[in-house]
């Protein structure tokens, strides 16, 4: 009997694969991919990310089936878009679960983002052969700002409207297109129904589109290459005589095991702020948002939502000066665009953390003392001492990148060893540890749910 479905199988998969390469998509990808053996904790967040991609636009489309892009007042004087979202979270049935699914899901796409690219520094996992994933990760960077930038609009709470409102007359600051490009993105003189028109439609479908097309390209530039490792060794170096990469283990079993562990783990982290402070405390979702968008009535304190108060901290610390506030708004720009230039901009001979020099892992302490002090920042109100040290973390936050072709010239970096720094037996022990450990994860997940 088992024979009999076992060859069924085989030959629906031979009529599958004699029409679509589907056998071979995943050997290349899956089964005879093969991967460093010494992956370590960082590398759970590039699947967390795709996990993080697919509830975004699951939980997006049951949203959408709900929700109505109106920002006309209704006969009780209230957004109709304002009381779409309360009647999700309180009539439709099971609404409130997809719409804390879908605003936890924002702000841990970037934990999730932040934590993936900041792996891709440690290991120099952006230079050569890598430069163009990376260049696919900084341009996923970007959509998903746009992404998340315009959704924040949807709910047509007083944050949205304002926050839409600081954040698009920045561009009013650019030189003699200025004025019209803003009134040509909102679509009207002011955020108005018009503009929450056009951010609906860009943000459930056409980013969406230009992010799920990127993650492809950037998986398949991946492939093409292969991945980095902790210790930023090329294992298609070394190969045994039948091709296969000594330091290399197929990513099936041994990866999909060790993603499904952070899967559970991660799941976990995301139920309990789902269920217990979707809020996180004023960060996932503001406050200010809870009241309905009033044109007549600006919030005390406008600040962006956590993710983008790097940069929002970096673009208040530029003064303004021979009449304009481009400045700002170009040093914004700029530390965006810095991140894609890596690749080129680090001229050190070795990738990992672990053999750089003192001069790199000095820079780059900095570097996140930086970001972190420059989020901090531009989540509070301004003052004149926090304008200083925002100026003087900007300064690091320039200087990490572009001092970088200098300074990781001159650092004097570690040697590197010709193979990973990873037994194939503690590899193999690891593989039961994570196994054992997503099992009891997954009845953990389950029994709670
Ligand atoms: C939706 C967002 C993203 C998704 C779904 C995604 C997905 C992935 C996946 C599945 C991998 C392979 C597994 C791993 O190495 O962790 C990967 C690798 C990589 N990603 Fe991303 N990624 C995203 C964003 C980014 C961003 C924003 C950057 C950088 C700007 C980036 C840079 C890289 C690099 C350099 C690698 C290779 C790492 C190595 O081999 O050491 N990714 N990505």
């Amino acid at each position: 009997m088992a024979n009999q479905t076992n060859s069924k199988a085989k030959a629906l998969l031979d009529w599958v694969d004699a029409r679509f390469p589907l056998s071979k998509m995943m050997k290349e990808h899956v089964t005879e991919y093969y991967a460093p053996k010494n992956f370590n904790f960082w590398y759970f967040f590039g699947s967390l990310a795709m996990l993080v991609l697919v509830i975004q636009i699951v939980s997006g489309i049951f949203l959408t089936m709900n929700y109505k892009p109106d920002g006309n007042l209704n006969s009780y004087n209230v957004p109709v878009a304002f009381t779409a979202v309360e009647y999700i979270m309180r009539d439709v049935s099971g609404g409130w679960i997809i719409r804390y699914m879908h605003s936890t899901g924002a702000s841990m796409f970037f934990v999730v983002v932040y934590l993936h690219m900041f792996r891709g520094l440690i290991y120099g996992s952006f230079k050569k052969p890598r430069e163009l994933v990376w260049v696919f990760g900084s341009l996923i960077f970007l959509v998903l700002m746009a992404e998340a930038f315009m959704g924040y609009l949807l709910p047509w709470g007083q944050m949205s409207f304002w926050g839409a409102q600081v954040i698009i007359n920045l561009f009013a600051a650019i030189p003699v297109i200025g004025p019209d490009l803003s009134t040509w993105i909102r679509g009207d003189f002011n955020v108005s129904d018009a503009t929450l028109n056009r951010f609906f439609a860009l943000h459930v479908i056409a980013l969406p589109l230009v992010l799920v097309g990127l993650v492809v390209a950037h998986l398949i530039a991946l492939h093409e290459v292969g991945s980095n490792n902790p210790d930023g060794i090329e294992i298609k170096k070394l190969k045994d005589e039948n091709g296969i990469p000594l330091d290399g283990i197929p990513f099936h079993p041994y990866y999909t095991v060790k993603d499904i562990l952070g899967v559970v783990v991660f799941l976990i982290v995301f139920c309990a702020i789902m269920f217990f402070a979707p809020e996180a405390g004023g960060y996932f979702l503001e406050k200010p948002n809870f009241d309905p968008a009033n044109p007549m009535v600006t919030p005390p304190h406008i600040a962006p939502v956590w993710y983008f108060t790097p940069f929002y901290a970096i673009l208040r610390a530029v003064p303004s000066f021979w009449g304009t506030q481009v400045w700002g708004v170009l040093a914004m720009g700029a530390a965006v665009i810095l991140i894609a230039l890596l690749p080129w901009l680090d001229r050190g001979e070795v990738k990992s953390v672990r053999y750089r020099g003192p001069i790199f892992r000095t820079m780059l302490v900095l570097f996140v003392i930086a970001f972190i002090g420059l989020g901090i920042l531009g989540a509070l109100p301004a003052s004149n001492l926090r304008t200083v040290v925002s100026q003087i973390l900007s300064v690091i936050y320039f200087v990490f990148f572009l001092g970088m072709p200098f300074y990781t010239k001159l650092d004097k970096n570690k040697a590197v060893p010709e193979r990973v720094t990873m037994s194939t037996g503690r590899q193999k022990l690891m593989f039961f540890v994570y196994t054992a450990l997503a099992l009891v994860g997954a009845y953990l997940f389950a029994v709670n749910i």
